[in-house]
């Protein structure tokens, strides 16, 4: 019976059209978004713990406004990907209660700590770098509200990027305590930045199908490779080495080549044994059951409001 349905649904992506949430869509097609959708939300909640860890001791008023508009834009990120996932007919309530129990991910990379202020501009101009370079292909993401979601998402990161390059600017140019402080952010902040991008293409159990979906437009080594190309002369001007020595440009590749990626320390991550996991995932849980009251009272105020339009 579904046939009449997937062959309009293969034939609305093949064009290039945005699937929208009334569409009849394949449930491995909901499910798969609704797996990504929620694990980059989780992503972004997450990830305001290492940065958030700064803002009682920013170094000046400038920064701490600059970093609590930062650590605000994530949670408002955070908002949009959960309703966006809500379209697919789950509830923000019970993605959050998949993170609590472990049955979601988050992004391995908000496992590792903050030790020192430099690691607010490493985060910034390496992580958040590392997610346009992710982000700006899911703006074209067949999924309609997962890409319009993506525009905005965007535009915010950009600002997140371009703070964290000042940040280290500033800090490289400084005393040379300042210099090796931002080095020593870079040196602990940049093979974790690529294990954002995935693990490689061969080993990538959703590439192929999310492709095919027109969910994922590069594979995880492409948008990688993107990624080192586009840091290397940032890194140059920044005054900064990038702790790899192997890197390089290759001309005839006309990209640069590096060095092996350890996928173990990934893997590690991945199943919980990163610096930070416990800490992260305990104060999540903690926060969630600090903010029960607010969610109750929220809820009866709506109802008290609608119940006075039914009255
Ligand atoms: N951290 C945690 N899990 C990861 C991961 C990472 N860095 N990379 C891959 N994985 C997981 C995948 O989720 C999948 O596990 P699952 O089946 O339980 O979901 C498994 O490893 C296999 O990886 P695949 O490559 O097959 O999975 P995907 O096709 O989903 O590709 C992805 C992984 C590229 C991260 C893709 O999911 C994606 O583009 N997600 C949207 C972007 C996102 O989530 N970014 C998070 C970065 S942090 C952020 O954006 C906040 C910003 O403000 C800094």
């Amino acid at each position: 019976a579904t046939g009449g349905y997937e062959r309009a649904f293969d034939a609305a992506v093949a064009a290039e059209e945005r699937v929208e949430p009334r569409d009849w869509m394949p449930d491995a097609y909901r499910a798969t978004l609704v797996r990504q959708m929620a694990q980059h939300a989780h992503s972004e909640i997450i990830g305001m713990q290492p940065e958030a860890n700064w803002i009682t001791r920013a170094p000046s008023l400038r920064r701490k406004a600059i970093l609590m508009a930062k650590v605000q834009d994530e949670a408002g990120h955070g908002l949009y990907l959960y309703s966006a996932a809500e379209t697919l007919g789950t509830s923000r309530d019970e993605l959050l209660d998949k993170l609590h129990s472990g049955r979601q991910k988050y992004s391995s990379i908000f496992n590792y700590p903050t030790l020192t202020w430099a690691d607010v501009g490493a985060i910034g101009w390496l992580v958040d770098g590392a997610a346009i370079t992710n982000q700006v292909p899911l703006c074209r993401c067949s999924y309609g509200p997962y890409a319009r979601a993506m525009v905005r998402i965007c535009k915010e990161e950009s600002f997140h990027q371009r703070q964290g390059y000042e940040l280290l600017l500033a800090l490289s140019r400084g005393t040379p305590e300042q210099h090796a402080m931002a080095q020593d952010a870079v040196d602990r902040w940049w093979w974790p930045s690529l294990m954002m991008f995935g693990p490689p293409d061969d080993e990538s159990a959703h590439s192929a199908q999310s492709m095919t979906w027109k969910i994922k437009r590069h594979s995880n080594d492409e948008l990688r490779q993107r990624f080192v190309d586009i840091c290397v002369p940032q890194a140059a001007s920044l005054g900064l080495t990038l702790p790899d020595p192997e890197l390089r440009w290759n001309e005839e590749r006309q990209r640069h080549d590096f060095g092996p990626i350890d996928w173990a320390e990934f893997r590690a991550v991945l199943k919980g044994n990163g610096p930070c996991n416990e800490q992260r995932l305990s104060q999540r849980r903690r926060a969630h059951e600090d903010g029960a009251w607010v969610r109750e009272a929220a809820a009866a105020y709506a109802a008290k409001r609608t119940g006075r339009a039914e009255g």
